[in-house]
């Protein structure tokens, strides 16, 4: 039942995004992707919302020369900033991280008290709040900017004291606030969910809105009959293409490290000059 050998196009500030790659190609093996990482110009956690719009379009313009049959915004800064305004531009379907938390955060809240962390631009977007508020409105929504932790991330400190120091110091407030859920609102946190459960504790739930962003991704590109296969075709690692705009700014820490923390085989980058 093949029926669409089209790839998927993803993209991000970054090799950050490869947290949300993984999660596609966990649900979606039959799916081949092609991966554009801007490290040119990561972080875009504290840029404007036109420099990030300047950047996010010249990847869509590059990834539809590839004639990719779907887009995803494999970054929350880039999701909360531009997802709706895209979505009214382009025709391919166009998937952002933030699809799908609404169902993430209701099947796992008891007392609704929500947490939600990310760049500045993501929290100061509201972007989160607002989809969280307009399915429920009786949530209760606490959000904090918490650029250190890419930073850290970016060169491969995933643990120790370091870490944890941060850790506390930025979640400490939803401690008081009674969060029984926290969404990890940026591509780069999942690196640091051992340090973030123990700082939460057992009785706080952490989201990583990939997850059911890529279910989401998945069902709907199925509806639309854009399936690749019969999902047990798992394709060959290999065929997956991942660019970054800036080949010297690919922290080998944070690759080596990330990799192996997320369960991939070593990956080849390719420097792709779309910005010239
Ligand atoms: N990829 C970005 C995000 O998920 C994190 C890094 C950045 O600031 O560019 O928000």
């Amino acid at each position: 039942m093949i029926k669409d050998k089209k790839a998927i196009g993803m993209l991000d500030s970054g090799v950050g995004g490869l947290t949300v790659a993984t999660e596609i190609i966990k649900t979606m093996p039959a799916e081949k992707i092609i991966y554009f990482g801007d490290t040119l110009h990561l972080p875009y956690g504290p840029k404007s919302k036109e420099d990030v719009r300047k950047y996010v379009y010249k990847i869509i313009e590059y990834l539809n020369s590839r004639e990719v049959k779907t887009i995803i915004l494999a970054c929350n800064t880039a999701t909360s900033m531009l997802l709706k305004e895209i979505r009214q531009k382009i025709k391919l379907p166009l998937f952002g991280t933030i699809d799908g938390v609404l169902q993430s955060v209701r099947e796992v809240t008891k007392n609704k008290k929500i947490g939600i962390i990310g760049t500045k631009g993501t929290i100061k977007s509201k972007a989160y709040q607002e989809a969280l508020l307009q399915g429920d409105s009786t949530l209760k929504i606490y959000a904090k900017a918490c650029p250190k932790f890419v930073n850290l991330v970016e060169k491969g400190v995933f643990k120790g004291p370091k870490v944890l120091k941060i850790a506390e110091k930025y979640l400490m407030e939803f401690k008081k606030q009674d969060i029984d859920t926290l969404i990890l609102g940026c591509t780069h946190y999942p690196y640091l969910i051992p340090v973030i459960k123990k700082v939460m504790g057992q009785g706080v739930k952490l989201i990583n809105p990939a997850e059911t962003m890529a279910e989401k991704a998945k069902n709907i590109i199925a509806v639309k009959g854009l399936i690749s296969g019969k999902h047990e075709d798992i394709v060959d690692f290999s065929n997956h293409e991942f660019y970054v705009s800036d080949l010297n700014k690919v922290s080998l820490e944070f690759l080596n490290k990330g990799t192996n923390y997320l369960n991939l085989p070593d990956l080849k980058f390719e420097e792709l000059h779309i910005f010239d």
